[in-house]
């Protein structure tokens, strides 16, 4: 598929996906979300990427939300689709398999932070900004920001974000856990880039089953989550990896990962 919303470029393993609208700061328009599922598609199965570093093009915006011009259309049944449409490629990008870091570079608003949510890790630029505005335009949050957002910072400050509609700066979104790390705007990608080579060097089996772990500490109950993990640690345990880092540590040597 020819993208015109987004461009990939695959580096030493990492997948750089940039969305591609600046002049509508990178909102997210039906093409786009075709162009960014298919891109998720086609990243999971490429055995030639193992970590994404996702961000928005220009130095204004990540995502400044979904594109508020095809919203005026929506009723009921038509609204509801749009909503799941939206969150089936957002639950791609929790569920790839792979480590997604979100470079948030600018406005992350509406599905734009809907969309930093779905990723594992966040960093974010001085100049970024979060917020879940839809009450300011009648709606609520469709993307899954109701969800992963109170998951993610807790209900209380989750309730304030979506119930009045302000944004945070980069700062606070630190503080309250929404991001990981802030950094100035030139260092956002190197820093991002750091960040995804320190998750090359280990184990990929390993990246693999913490991610799938991890996700079922927000899908499950603790003990559901624990018996996902204690299953996981056994299969990760017979892995030639593990053979190698356990190896590797009593030999006082660098672990040689194979990813088998
Ligand atoms: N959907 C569609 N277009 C959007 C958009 C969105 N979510 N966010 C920004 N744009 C467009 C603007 O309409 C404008 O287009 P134009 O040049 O053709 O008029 C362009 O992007 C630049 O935005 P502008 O508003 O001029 O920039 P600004 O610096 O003055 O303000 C924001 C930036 C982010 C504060 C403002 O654009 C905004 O409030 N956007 C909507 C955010 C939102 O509510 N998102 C949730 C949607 S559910």
């Amino acid at each position: 598929m020819d993208y015109t919303t987004l461009f990939i470029t695959i580096k030493e393993r990492i997948a750089f996906v940039t969305i591609n609208r600046p002049d509508k700061l990178n909102a997210l328009n039906a093409q786009c979300k075709n162009e960014l599922k298919d891109v998720f598609i086609s990243i999971k199965s490429n055995p030639e990427i193992d970590v994404v570093i996702l961000t928005g093009a220009g130095e204004k915006a990540f995502v400044a939300g979904t594109d508020i011009t095809e919203l005026l259309s929506l009723d009921a049944e038509s609204g509801k689709e749009f909503a799941s449409g939206g969150q089936s490629i957002f639950d791609l990008i929790q569920h790839l398999g792979k480590p997604v870091i979100a470079a948030v570079n600018g406005y992350a608003l509406g599905g734009g932070c809907e969309l930093a949510l779905a990723c594992h890790i966040r960093i974010a630029s001085e100049n970024a900004k979060f917020g879940q505005p839809e009450v300011n335009l009648g709606v609520i949050p469709g993307y899954g920001g109701t969800q992963r957002l109170s998951r993610l910072v807790g209900v209380g400050k989750a309730a304030e974000l979506i119930l009045t509609g302000n944004p945070i700066d980069a700062q606070e979104a630190l503080r309250i856990g929404l991001v990981n790390k802030v950094v100035p705007l030139a260092e956002l990608i190197p820093t991002c880039e750091a960040m995804a080579k320190s998750i090359l060097s280990k184990g990929q089996l390993a990246v693999r089953m913490s991610l799938k772990a991890i996700n079922a500490s927000l899908e499950t109950s603790l003990n559901e989550g624990l018996q996902v993990e204690a299953g996981l640690f056994g299969e990760a345990c017979s892995t030639g990896d593990a053979k190698e880092g356990i190896g590797a540590f009593m030999e006082k040597r660098k672990p040689n990962f194979q990813g088998k």
